[in-house]
């Protein structure tokens, strides 16, 4: 029987890590998979998550089954950060689950949305490429619009004009924020037209963040979705904890639900339970328990932003750096990174081009264009830039 599967081909993004590695130039620069790096070009555990660890280690007393729910203290402990610490709840009407990582968290709002009925996802493009993988993988249609103009602004009369075309068994896919692959977010006027065209269309959306504090700040990153759970009736959250916790490997990711009403929360949260039982039973604790141990400890969550905060400075710096640049490179439009947020930017470049930038210069970058930000430090941006120069010339 297995002989009938055909070869896949690599995820591309995880193939960059290995092709990067096999590299033996002193000098090479990954600007592929996303993770943070500080100037040095590391990605250090969080001061904050080694001191929750230890203090894990310490005191943890059983490692038994929590059930599907996973880690509860953690899934609320975040809730103040996400929907405001005014009503985290939303009046009761908020439930929500602990995921292996964001995306358990896509893959259960994505399942969930089937489960009640939806049938297509309206999502812009380019997307991160594992969200049409997921919705392939469920059994959803993607439909896909532009989601950037070529001046690098947010193109919100493709996503209108999508909410407005939905039929009922559609839902839409939003980021939250440091937009995946493109660092191109809606503006807080533009999530106002979304939140009004979602109203006036009754769609259910769909909003993975999975950046949360990496753009803007801590509420200036959620203040879009905020608008617009403020005016929805409903949606589906997809939280991932990888990034502003740093906390890649261990998966932390977190659902949520916001219902019309908290009556139907038992009824909704019993579906995802039941989905996530069958998907992958109970999430991973560890790096969820050590997230609540720092949520609950003020020290702990004051050394966690302080520490946010200095990676918010430094890729500020970065794409302030590129877009200063944009004189040197004259194949290039790079002044729109310093109006992007987050880790990601598409460079325009063509397959050959990225080609050269491997070959020549060892640099690696997805196969899409989008570059790592934080992979670039005080003491590699001159050669990236020079290098963009030299393949973007002629
Ligand atoms: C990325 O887009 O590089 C990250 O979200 C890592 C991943 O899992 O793809």
């Amino acid at each position: 029987m297995l002989d009938t599967l055909e070869a896949q081909s690599p995820d591309a993004l995880l193939a960059l890590i290995k092709m990067y590695a096999a590299d033996e130039r002193a000098d090479k620069i990954d600007l592929g998979v996303g993770v943070y790096r500080t100037d040095d070009g590391a990605t250090p555990v969080f001061r904050s998550i080694k001191q929750a660890e230890q203090r894990l280690l310490d005191t943890q007393d059983s490692k038994s089954y929590l059930g599907p729910e996973g880690d509860t203290g953690f899934v609320s402990g975040l809730m103040p950060y996400i929907f405001g610490s005014d009503d985290p709840d939303m009046g009761g009407r908020i439930g929500g689950m602990q995921t292996p990582g964001g995306t358990g968290a896509v893959r259960l709002a994505v399942s969930l949305a089937k489960q009640a009925g939806a049938r297509r996802v309206h999502m812009g493009s380019p997307s991160w490429p594992n969200h049409v993988q997921i919705l392939g993988d469920v059994g959803m249609e993607p439909v896909l619009f532009d989601h950037a103009n070529p001046d690098g602004s947010a193109n919100v009369d493709a996503l209108i004009a999508a909410i407005e075309s939905a039929e009922p068994t559609d839902v839409v896919l939003l980021h939250a924020c440091c937009h995946n692959p493109t660092g191109v977010d809606y503006t807080q006027g533009e999530w106002e037209r979304i939140a009004a065209a979602l109203v006036a269309n009754g769609v259910l959306p769909i909003i993975d963040s999975a950046y949360h504090g990496l753009g803007e700040g801590m509420e200036e990153d959620v203040a879009g979705m905020r608008t617009a759970l403020a005016a929805v009736p409903e949606a589906l959250i997809a939280y991932s904890c990888d990034k502003n916790f740093g906390m890649y490997r261990d998966r932390v990711g977190a659902f949520y639900v916001m219902a019309r009403d908290g009556g139907q929360l038992d009824a909704i949260m019993s579906n995802a339970n039941a989905l996530a039982r069958a998907n992958w039973s109970m999430p991973p604790d560890h790096g969820g328990a050590a997230i609540r141990l720092i949520l609950n400890d003020d020290a702990l969550v004051q050394d966690w932003q302080d520490e946010l905060t200095d990676m918010r400075a430094r890729l500020r710096w970065v794409r302030e750096t590129l877009a200063a640049a944009d004189n040197r490179v004259p194949g290039l439009d790079l002044a729109p990174l310093s109006s992007q947020h987050g880790l990601f930017a598409i460079l325009k470049l063509g397959k050959d081009q990225i080609a050269k930038m491997r070959a020549d210069h060892g640099i690696y970058m997805a196969g899409s264009g989008r570059i790592n930000a934080a992979g670039l430090t005080s003491s590699n941006i001159d050669k990236f830039i020079d290098a963009l120069a030299d393949v973007t010339a002629g």
